[in-house]
């Protein structure tokens, strides 16, 4: 059974737990896969959003946005955006205050299942009563503490704090865990530290998957569904072309941007998979990982008093590379309804003076995808509030519909000039530890990048870049990319169905893209993703991630880039754990 739920004001509040980010809340459409057996919606907020009716669709308001015909620039052959770029001032006004929210923490009440009070040894970490901790200057997460008990072996990683806690209460089982039992502020001044990482957090996802390491080499039976990481091995035509290139001596200083054979690969891949529109390998860049690509153009673009639009729930790093820039990023909450996304219109109400948008499609955390008509709206908007659009791509080739997800590349030249497309070989090629990632950019900006890696890197890993040319370019690879997407379409749908029929009542958004599982759990009495997620691994053995890393902590998300003999293990042990929360 299904049913359409409807925007809450209150989702700026929730998109604001996102690092640090101001947060404001868009609205979309869409329907969500949900039955409200397990749980009814109970507070007011809740019942609003059961009974309120659905509205219009995405596809009717983009439509009334039409494009002004424009001769093309050929922007993917010249550096037509030059003079754009140029010109572009660096002043992009804040967006009015009555439309912006100071950012917020999330501060989860107190988990049914973790009981207790801090402990008066508690460690140094954890141990000021108010303020900020003794060792790390960080304001105090007081309503998490309040929840746990917190022991002397408590650490501080990144935005979470693991600690000892004693599970208790109704239906804990009283078991003593090491678990996040809170999530940290950023650094602040009083850190000592350059004002640069003022917002600096490790990322939550990371932090989560390296505990969920932790215990396993511990001896525990902890089944991990948090890493965003291919469990394939590296295909072997890219692996043995980077064995190739270590023994043939490619062993010394790349090309800066990028050797010549991966910028010329990835520029006819991204050409085939865009219908043969020309793409110029001088516009790429290619860097160390695409993180490190996203960096570069945030760097590279934005600076102090630019405000950068982050549709939310957001993959966890773009408001830090946001904050590293010195810029400001504001996340605009996209709605249940619509899969998350956001639509022009709520970038129109909340950013009308963004000098950019970071768009991720398919998405992390969500798994939804942009149709090609949102995206032509979005790049029409863009164009003509100057605002400059990094498109990340990465999860473009793991699409459940027909060919490779819509793309920014698939829009005329004129729309494309302030367009960066970042993409990479980590996702869809298993290669996440070679680390390569590009961008494509009009050419100021693909040199500009360029400059800036020449005196932070210079350049990427010169054999993984040999190894991604061969990825890229070599078509027999496509066969193993069509193999393990195929592989991830199964998990998707034994995901999606084990939910369906065993977990009626819990609304998830409809996976289209990448490997991620997003779905929703207040409905368990007003559960947060956090405390979810803490009592799942503690009593089921299972590491997902809350939403609160993504800035929406209602939700959680479940990666099924596992083991298919892992996700079945797992998916018993959620169901049985999430059954028992529905008893
Ligand atoms: C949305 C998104 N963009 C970029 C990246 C970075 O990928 P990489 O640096 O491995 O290319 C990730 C990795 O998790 C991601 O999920």
């Amino acid at each position: 059974m299904r049913r359409a739920s409807r925007a809450s004001a209150s989702s700026a509040s929730r998109a604001a737990a996102c690092s640090g980010a101001t947060s404001v809340s868009g609205q979309a459409t869409t329907t969500l896969a949900t039955r409200s057996s397990l749980r009814t919606a109970r507070s007011t907020r809740a019942a609003r959003l059961a009974t309120a009716p659905a509205r219009i669709s995405m596809g009717r308001s983009v439509r009334r946005r039409r494009a002004r015909a424009r001769p093309a620039t050929a922007w993917a052959r010249h550096p037509g955006a030059a003079a754009a770029w140029a010109a572009a001032a660096h002043s992009a006004a804040l967006a009015s205050s009555a439309q912006m929210m100071s950012a917020r923490r999330p501060t989860p009440g107190p988990s049914p299942g973790v009981s207790g009070v801090i402990n008066a040894h508690s460690s140094a970490a954890c141990s000021t009563a108010g303020g900020r901790t003794s060792t790390t200057g960080r304001p105090r997460s007081s309503a998490a503490f309040a929840s746990a008990t917190v022991t002397r072996s408590s650490v501080v990683k990144g935005r979470l704090v693991w600690g000892m806690v004693r599970s208790g209460g109704r239906k804990g089982n009283g078991c003593v865990a090491r678990l996040p039992v809170a999530i940290l502020s950023p650094m602040s001044p009083a850190s000592g530290f350059s004002p640069n990482l003022q917002h600096l957090e490790t990322s939550a996802t990371i932090a989560i998957s390296q505990e969920a390491k932790r215990r396993k080499a511990a001896g525990e039976d902890v089944i991990d569904l948090g890493a965003g990481e291919p469990d394939f091995p590296t295909p072997s035509i890219p692996a043995d072309a980077g064995v190739r290139a270590i023994r043939g001596g490619k062993t010394h200083y790349p090309a800066n941007e990028g050797i010549l054979e991966l910028r010329a690969a990835a520029a006819k891949h991204l050409s085939l998979l865009s219908g043969g529109r020309p793409v110029n390998a001088d516009n790429i860049v290619v860097s160390n990982g695409s993180k490190q690509s996203l960096f570069n153009v945030c760097f590279t673009l934005f600076g102090p008093g630019d405000v950068v639009a982050i549709p939310a729930p957001a993959w966890v790093s773009y408001p830090q590379i946001v904050h590293l820039a010195r810029a400001r990023p504001v996340l605009v909450s996209g709605e249940p309804e619509w899969s998350l996304k956001v639509s022009v219109r709520d970038l129109d109400r909340v950013v009308p003076g963004a000098r950019g948008l970071i768009l991720c499609s398919p998405c992390n955390p969500t798994g939804a995808v942009y149709t090609h008509a949102e995206i032509k709206a979005i790049a029409q908007w863009a164009r003509e509030r100057k605002v400059w659009v990094i498109a990340d791509e990465i999860y473009r080739r793991i699409h459940y519909g027909t060919g490779p997800a819509p793309s920014f590349l698939d829009l005329p030249d004129d729309l494309l000039e302030r367009v960066v497309v970042v993409y990479g070989v980590s996702k869809a090629y298993a290669m996440t530890g070679w680390r390569i990632g590009t961008a494509l950019a009009p050419g100021p900006v693909a040199r500009a990048m360029a400059a800036l890696q020449s005196h932070t890197t210079t350049g990427a890993n010169h054999p993984a870049q040999l190894a991604a040319a061969a990825a890229l370019g070599d078509e027999r690879v496509e066969q193993d990319v069509a193999r393990m997407v195929a592989e991830f379409r199964k998990r998707r749908d034994l995901v999606v169905a084990r939910f369906r029929q065993e977990l009626p009542g819990v609304e998830f958004v409809d996976p289209l893209g990448a490997f991620y599982f997003f779905f929703r759990v207040d409905s368990f009495g007003g559960l947060s993703g956090t405390e979810f997620c803490t009592r799942l691994v503690t009593t089921s053995g299972v590491a997902l991630v809350p939403g609160a890393a993504f800035g929406d902590d209602r939700y959680v998300r479940l990666s099924y880039a596992a083991a298919t003999d892992d996700l079945l293990r797992a998916l018993d042990r959620i169901v049985a754990f999430a059954k028992k929360l529905g008893d």
